[in-house]
């Protein structure tokens, strides 16, 4: 990961763009990423907690804030109309949802939401944006999910979503190698605006929760190490071990009666 400039003319500094800036994972990467001497551009749906997020900040003059539903048809295109000009450095592919429930007695708009948001915004934001990255010798970090390790029933469409990002991120962090730096973040569970909009009670799986600090800086630690997969602490790697060597089908069975409604 080359070194952000520092210089105190604001007009040098490089850009990041982060997805879903207004909450979770996203407000924390602005936390993190703002001392580091970045100009942040973010994104999100709601106006209000997009502006919480700037008002977090220590430097609020020094971003800016888009406002764009990856889900609406003209999503993506305002977005990327809202960082023509940016000199971008960096891109965190992080806005994201899942929905809980059976898949059957879901709509299929929303199913099909979550692959917009969670998989074609992700690939279609850094497939336009690769020529400055790669310019500015820049980063992507892909906010994917430890749900994209192993099929969930009743998050299926999610866990597909994420399953997909995951081995998308990972191949392109091989064809960009040398390029640019890319982070594939896997996380479990963390207390976020996650399971409110999933849907999903309280549960279980609680004991694997982990802070979203804590998430958000271990991902920035991998992309220093120049990128790769990132299980983020003992708790998360203590879930990706259990998925990994846990067979198949009884995984299938606990996690439906985990999750089942
Ligand atoms: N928290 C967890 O347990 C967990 C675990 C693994 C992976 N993740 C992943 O982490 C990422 C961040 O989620 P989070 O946990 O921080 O949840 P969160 O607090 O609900 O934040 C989600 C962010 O994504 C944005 N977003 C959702 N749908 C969008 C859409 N259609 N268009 C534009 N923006 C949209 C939201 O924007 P608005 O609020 O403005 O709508 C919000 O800023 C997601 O990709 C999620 O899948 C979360």
């Amino acid at each position: 990961m080359p070194e952000p400039s520092t210089d105190s003319n604001q007009k040098t500094l490089k850009s990041i763009l982060i997805t879903g800036a207004s909450g979770g994972f996203g407000l924390e990467y602005a936390k993190q990423l703002e001392p580091m001497g970045y100009t942040l551009i973010l994104h999100g749906r709601d106006a209000a907690r997009l502006q919480l997020t700037l008002d977090s900040l220590k430097h609020p003059e020094r971003h800016s804030t888009i406002l764009a539903d990856l889900n609406a048809r003209d999503g993506l295109t305002s977005l990327l109309a809202g960082v023509a000009d940016a000199d971008l450095y960096g891109l965190v592919n992080n806005a994201g949802f899942g929905i809980w429930g059976s898949f059957e007695k879901t709509g299929i708009v929303p199913q099909i939401d979550v692959i917009k948001t969670d998989l074609k915004a992700p690939i279609a934001l850094a497939h336009a944006l690769l020529p400055r990255l790669r310019a500015n010798h820049g980063f992507i970090i892909n906010v994917s999910s430890l749900a994209g390790e192993s099929p969930l029933p009743y998050m299926s469409t999610y866990a597909a979503a994420k399953a997909a990002l995951s081995y998308w991120s990972e191949a392109l962090r091989i064809e960009m190698c040398g390029q640019i730096s890319i982070v594939t973040l896997a996380p479990g569970p963390s207390p976020t605006g996650f399971r409110d909009v999933s849907g999903m009670p309280m549960g279980p799986g609680s004991f694997f929760r982990a802070a979203s600090d804590m998430i958000v800086h271990a991902s920035l630690n991998t992309l220093k190490k120049g990128g790769g997969y990132c299980v983020p602490g003992w708790r998360h790697k203590l879930l990706y071990l259990m998925q990994r060597t846990t067979p198949r089908s009884l995984a299938l069975h606990l996690m439906a009666k985990h999750l089942r409604p």
